[in-house]
């Protein structure tokens, strides 16, 4: 069955491009992004592995790991790894799950056959410290992910965690957020949001950013 918001994630242990993955003792205390892709060697995934270890620093500004996933092996991801150091011109500094036995890939129900047999499809889990799904998407293989937008999530996550706040539509950081609905005696507003907030409904409350 497919793992929904708000579930805990299961635990597993699989072969890497690093060594062997215990998925809870490698995650620790760390956010996690979980991303397949369908194949070793095809150009797409070439852009999307090279586009994350280009961003390592904004992962790491955020406590996220990395974690990629194809139902390859290992022996092919260290020949690809290579090809997109070369191509992509950086270092491929974390790990691809090599699931030949799709242990994770069926475990987390990233093979759609409908739409690609036997191959993972372009999936992103969002797993937060506690081992928790806070998002899932999928692409098709023919669309290469946004990198950017999995990481203007992981600030809007982090911003509700840590400040009571949800993000509107399009947002960005630094824009304006709204105040979570459940909020509602004025003292607890006034401690909260010191910067103040403008009421639009009684339901839909702006707030500056809260951490800017
Ligand atoms: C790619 O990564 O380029 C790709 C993989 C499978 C199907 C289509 C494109």
């Amino acid at each position: 069955m497919a793992i929904r918001l708000g579930d805990t994630v299961p635990n597993f242990t699989q072969a890497s491009s690093q060594g062997d993955i215990n998925f809870y003792e490698w995650a620790g205390d760390s956010w996690v992004v979980l991303f397949s892709h369908p194949k070793d060697y095809t150009p797409v995934c070439t852009t999307e592995l090279g586009e994350v270890a280009r961003l390592q620093p904004e992962f790491n500004k955020r406590n996220v790991k990395t974690l990629a996933l194809s139902v390859d092996d290992t022996e092919s991801h260290l020949g690809w790894i290579k090809d997109i150091e070369e191509t992509q011109k950086l270092t491929l500094n974390y790990p691809i799950l090599a699931d030949g036995d799709r242990k994770v890939s069926d475990l987390y129900d990233m093979i759609h056959p409908n739409s690609l047999l036997n191959l993972t499809v372009r999936t992103v889990f969002i797993i937060d410290p506690n081992k928790k799904l806070r998002l899932t998407l999928t692409y098709p293989a023919s669309t290469g992910r946004n990198f950017d937008e999995i990481l203007r999530v992981i600030n809007s996550l982090q911003l509700t965690d840590k400040y009571s706040v949800a993000t509107p539509a399009n947002w960005k950081d630094g824009q304006d957020c709204v105040i979570v609905p459940s909020i509602k005696d004025p003292k607890e507003l006034q401690e909260k949001f010191p910067k103040g907030y403008i009421q639009v409904k009684p339901y839909l409350r702006l707030t500056p950013q809260p951490n800017k």
